[in-house]
């Protein structure tokens, strides 16, 4: 490998699995030169949470270098210096717009070719838009999408910008909550809208998510459901001041954040990987259906052996995992590596809450404990998902490390209930006998 762009092993995509794959490469040995990672973006690998969550803060914010990888698991912070330190060549910058799998190359956005004798997939997710729904008006430079510090860089312009002005965001998922407390801690005036009957439905219950609701209202948010946006209006200057809603409302708005979901970015090797619902197909140690080729993080289409079931995961705790285990099937090719064994694991944190959840969120019914009550000073409930008499997801809000450690224990063992009064009476005590 002695020629330029030439890696042994390559690294597409400069995110959350790049990192936590480039420290794994690291402590199992790569000898410099041998490893490079292409990133479009123009810093070395971050723990992208902390976008929407520490970055926007009023106070202290969080700015790079503060947050490379890996300090999000209580890890060694690698900045630019780690990289040249190790030899790993960190290409940033630079855009992959071709690849070809069988004469093993990578071309970007200027025309460099780049050659690999591994591959590692890891480009994550980009941000599905409006316009993908036939709305229109969301080119305007006040109508803002958040997926890399760049797009953080925009919402922090903006709530400097529109002090004290109008907010609307669009989408109840983990983009709408976190980027909607944190803009009303910004003191902006924040309108939700999204179109389900409650937020985060994809994995909240109706009851996890009403105390959220009342919560967010307690704090002056207003909530605006079940309706989509259909338009939004922009004037002479191309700003957005208007959005026209399904129902017939409209909104008066200075500043549009839109969180409408994620799509995995794999549009590259269309026609050359398996591919399932956008995901690339791996195997349990995810290496694709092409030889010396692997995908790791959001791209991956894996086998979750716990629920003997493909799944894909858009959450950071995966990224961090799957890059490991990729990594040390790689670099141990003659010795038996344990395939993943995955627990699933969601968490989020605004204003002074924060949950977690472990497990599935399946089954013929839940069961609620602990107090929802808005009075109290640190409200901490939770929720058990029960499919088939046997407990299969545990959620918590306000858990301390020791109880959140039971929640993660109970999902994985997922212990049957014969008695679900006894469950609900025990509530959080129950996850300490397992
Ligand atoms: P990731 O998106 O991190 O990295 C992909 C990289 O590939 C990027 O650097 C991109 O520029 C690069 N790339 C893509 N295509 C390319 C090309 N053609 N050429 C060159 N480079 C290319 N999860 C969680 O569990 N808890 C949380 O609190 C949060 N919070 C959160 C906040 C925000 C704002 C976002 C956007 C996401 C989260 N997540 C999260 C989700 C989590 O961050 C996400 O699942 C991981 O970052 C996925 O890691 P990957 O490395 O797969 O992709
Ligand atoms: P999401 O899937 O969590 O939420 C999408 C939301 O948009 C849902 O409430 C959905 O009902 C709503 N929606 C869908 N179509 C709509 C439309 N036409 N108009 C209005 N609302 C619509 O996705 P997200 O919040 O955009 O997050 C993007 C990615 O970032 C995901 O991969 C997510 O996992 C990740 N993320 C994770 C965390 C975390 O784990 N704490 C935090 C931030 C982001």
């Amino acid at each position: 490998y002695l020629f330029p762009n030439c890696f042994k092993y390559l690294i597409l995509g400069g995110g959350v699995a790049a990192g936590y794959a480039a420290r794994e490469f690291s402590k199992r040995g790569v000898k410099p030169g041998e490893l490079g990672i292409i990133s479009e973006e123009s810093v070395a690998p971050y723990e992208r949470p902390a976008l929407s969550k520490g970055y926007l803060f009023p106070r202290n914010p969080s700015r790079l270098p503060q947050f490379h990888v890996c300090v999000g698991s209580g890890g060694e912070r690698l900045g630019l210096n780690w990289y040249e330190e190790k030899g790993i060549e960190l290409i940033l910058n630079t855009k992959i717009v071709k690849t070809d799998l069988k004469s093993k190359t990578l071309t970007s956005e200027d025309g460099s070719v780049f050659k690999f004798g591994t591959l590692i997939i890891a480009t994550g997710s980009g941000v599905v838009k409006l316009s993908d729904f036939g709305v229109k008006g969301d080119q305007a430079k006040n109508v803002l999408y958040l997926r890399d510090v760049k797009d953080a860089d925009k919402v922090v312009e903006a709530m400097k910008a529109k002090k004290n002005g109008k907010a609307v965001v669009v989408g109840g998922g983990y983009i709408g909550l976190e980027v909607g407390a944190v803009l009303r801690q910004n003191n902006l005036n924040v309108t939700m809208v999204y179109p389900g009957h409650w937020c985060m439905s994809r994995l909240f219950t109706k009851e996890i998510a009403e105390f959220y609701e009342r919560y967010y209202t307690s704090k002056g948010i207003k909530l605006v459901k079940e309706t989509s946006v259909i338009e939004l209006e922009a004037d002479p200057n191309g700003e957005v001041k208007k959005v026209k809603l399904k129902n017939g409302r409209e909104l008066e708005a200075d500043v549009v954040v839109v969180g409408v979901g994620a799509r995995p970015a794999t549009g590259l090797f269309q026609g050359q990987l398996e591919m399932n619902k956008g995901g690339i197909k791996t195997d349990g140690l995810f290496k694709t259906s092409v030889n010396d080729v692997y995908a790791i993080g959001d791209v991956a289409w894996f086998p979750m052996k716990i629920y003997n079931e493909r799944r894909r995961v858009e959450h950071v705790d995966h990224a961090r995992k799957s890059a490991m285990k990729a990594v040390e099937a790689i670099m141990e090719q003659e010795k038996v590596v344990e395939v993943y064994d995955y627990l699933p694991y969601f968490y989020s944190r605004v204003f002074d809450l924060s949950w977690q959840f472990y497990g599935d969120n399946v089954g013929e019914r839940t069961v609620m404990f602990g107090n929802r009550n808005l009075v109290v000073k640190k409200p901490k409930f939770g929720c058990y998902w029960i499919k088939d008499g046997k407990i299969m997801g545990a959620f918590l809000e306000g858990g301390d490390s020791e109880e959140n450690k039971a929640m993660q224990n109970l999902a994985w063992n997922q212990p049957k209930v014969d008695d679900l009064r006894e469950l609900e009476d025990k509530g959080l005590s129950f996850a300490f006998n397992y």
